[in-house]
């Protein structure tokens, strides 16, 4: 009883203490707070709840204010849905939250996404060249033939009955990638294996369930773990992969004549030969690794969520498949010839499809960020230090879309009216300095492997039935995401 009692007090005077060190500033706070643990009681168990828990948030955020309060337990955070406030902070802080870091430490290293600021500034300058326009039209070809493999595939999986058809996507984003950003063909090569594909993706899975486990915050619980063991062991197999890919590509131009790697005195080359060329110089050969692992995994992953979105979207609406066939039609008549640069300008509509099912469901629905200074915004002042999460959900879902913001219509995107007048409305790629590297590159890799599927095939699907969850920091179908794939023409 004199323990209980002891412990308490204790635990009275140390939130006391809390309240007056950590003190956010005067702001409404997300309901369902609760005297000592905060919002602590509302943390999810799984990744299904954590998406309907992040959602919830995001729709108090717009309807209480621009910057509402989260508290886990003595630690207040920051939630932010004004478009302008967002912009503010991603444009002036580059730091991310000290738990995202020490999370993703073992998986990216320091590689660009969470890296520290030291190191992200610089390997962000020297890779910045590797997506520029010129370096990604070269890409043209690898996207066609990667595409086409893909379509290929899928002939095995036409039929009347709703199916699972990620991994065929999957495979096709991570093919793509690795073609592209490492020069390195898996098709077929021995170094990769579909073991490889799911350490990937259950690796997302996993430090979800440490996020959502309050106590595996604590190293040494967590180090303690079966979850560490299996994060261990999927980590080998995907660092692995990572290690003989370096491998391959570092004989592959150590046995090339030099005129004949074309890249190597452009300023403009693709990533793999910026980070082998600073080997030893600006770059470790761990930093080389983090940072293709961090370009793998953001890559394939983000690219195949926003493409399996966008087939049951299209699938559910079919008077949008009809305009992507009369699009394509008009570009490539009956040819199924390959998509040029040209080609790509051309298909406007299939662009409004994109865009719009990466607002209406973002793959990244919010990022973090730490200041390391004071922050004015519109209405207020965000203390230094204190962890901000920028709802990039509610920014795409902001009234300013309109009355049917919570809808998907591609239209919107071809009438420059129906579009929000703020020029930091369309954010699923985020904003500032930090944003994604690979935006580019994800539309246009996704535009050719579209023209390609689209002429061969279409799909029916149920968009209602479609069930999302939260793995670490992107938004994938969990459930009713099957859909049928027929041939068009047949
Ligand atoms: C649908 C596709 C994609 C979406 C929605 C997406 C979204 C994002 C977002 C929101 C961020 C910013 C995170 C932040 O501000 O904290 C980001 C960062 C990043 N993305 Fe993407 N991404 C996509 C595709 C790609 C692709 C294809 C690549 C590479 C080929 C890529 C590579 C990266 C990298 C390296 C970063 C870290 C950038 C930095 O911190 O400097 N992404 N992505």
């Amino acid at each position: 009883m004199f323990f209980l009692l002891v412990f308490l007090l204790v635990t009275i005077l140390f939130y006391w203490l809390s309240c007056i060190y950590f003190n956010p500033g005067d702001f409404p706070t997300y309901p369902g707070e609760l005297p000592l643990i905060g919002h602590l009681h509302l943390l999810p168990s799984n990744s299904i709840e954590l998406w309907n828990l992040i959602k919830q948030i995001a729709d108090a955020g717009l309807k209480i204010g621009n910057v509402i309060l989260v508290r886990f337990g003595f630690f207040p955070v920051y939630v932010i849905t004004d478009p302008d406030d967002c912009y503010k902070l991603a444009t002036g802080t580059f730091h991310k939250p000290e738990i995202v870091k020490k999370y993703s430490k073992d998986i990216m290293g320091n590689g660009l996404l969470f890296g520290p600021v030291s190191v992200w500034k610089s390997h962000r300058k020297l890779l910045n060249p590797s997506f520029n326009q010129k370096v990604l039209d070269g890409f043209m070809n690898e996207f066609n033939e990667q595409s086409k493999v893909l379509v290929k595939e899928l002939e095995n999986a036409v039929g009347n009955t709703p199916k699972d058809h990620r991994s065929s996507f999957e495979r096709s984003a991570l093919r793509t990638i690795c073609a592209t950003t490492v020069g390195v063909h898996i098709n077929g090569n021995e170094i990769y294996s579909d073991k490889f594909l799911e350490s990937f993706k259950d690796i997302l899975t996993l430090l979800t369930k440490r996020f959502t486990s309050i106590h595996y915050f604590c190293n040494w619980i967590y180090e303690r773990t079966k979850l560490k063991k299996e994060m261990d062991q999927l980590l080998k197999f995907t660092h692995d992969f990572t290690e003989k890919m370096l491998q391959v590509k570092r004989n592959e131009i150590a046995n090339a004549p030099r005129e004949e790697i074309k890249f190597l005195d452009s300023h403009y080359k693709p990533i793999i030969y910026h980070l082998l060329e600073n080997e030893n110089k600006t770059l470790s050969l761990e930093e080389i690794k983090d940072e293709i692992n961090v370009i793998i995994l953001t890559g394939f992953e983000t690219s195949t969520n926003l493409i399996i979105f966008v087939l049951l979207l299209v699938g559910t609406y079919p008077h949008v498949q009809q305009k992507i066939f009369e699009e394509l039609e008009e570009v490539f008549g009956d040819s199924d010839r390959d998509v040029t640069k040209a080609d790509l300008s051309k298909l406007v509509y299939i662009d409004a499809v994109l865009k719009e099912t990466s607002r209406y469901v973002p793959v990244v629905p919010l990022i973090g960020r730490v200041s390391t200074e004071d922050v004015q915004l519109k209405n207020c002042v965000l203390k230094k230090g204190y962890v901000c999460i920028l709802m990039l959900y509610a920014i795409l879902h902001h009234p300013m879309w309109g009355p049917d913001a919570d809808q998907w219509i591609p239209e919107r995107w071809l009438d420059p009216q129906r579009l929000p007048a703020n020029p930091h409305a369309y954010v699923p790629f985020s904003f500032g300095k930090r944003n994604c590297i690979g935006k580019t590159y994800a539309f246009m890799s996704l535009k050719v492997t579209l023209a390609h599927f689209f002429r061969r095939y279409k799909v029916f699907s149920n968009f209602a039935n479609v069930k999302l969850k939260m793995d670490s920091v992107v938004l994938r179908p969990y459930s009713g995401y099957e859909f049928c794939i027929q041939y068009r023409n047949k």
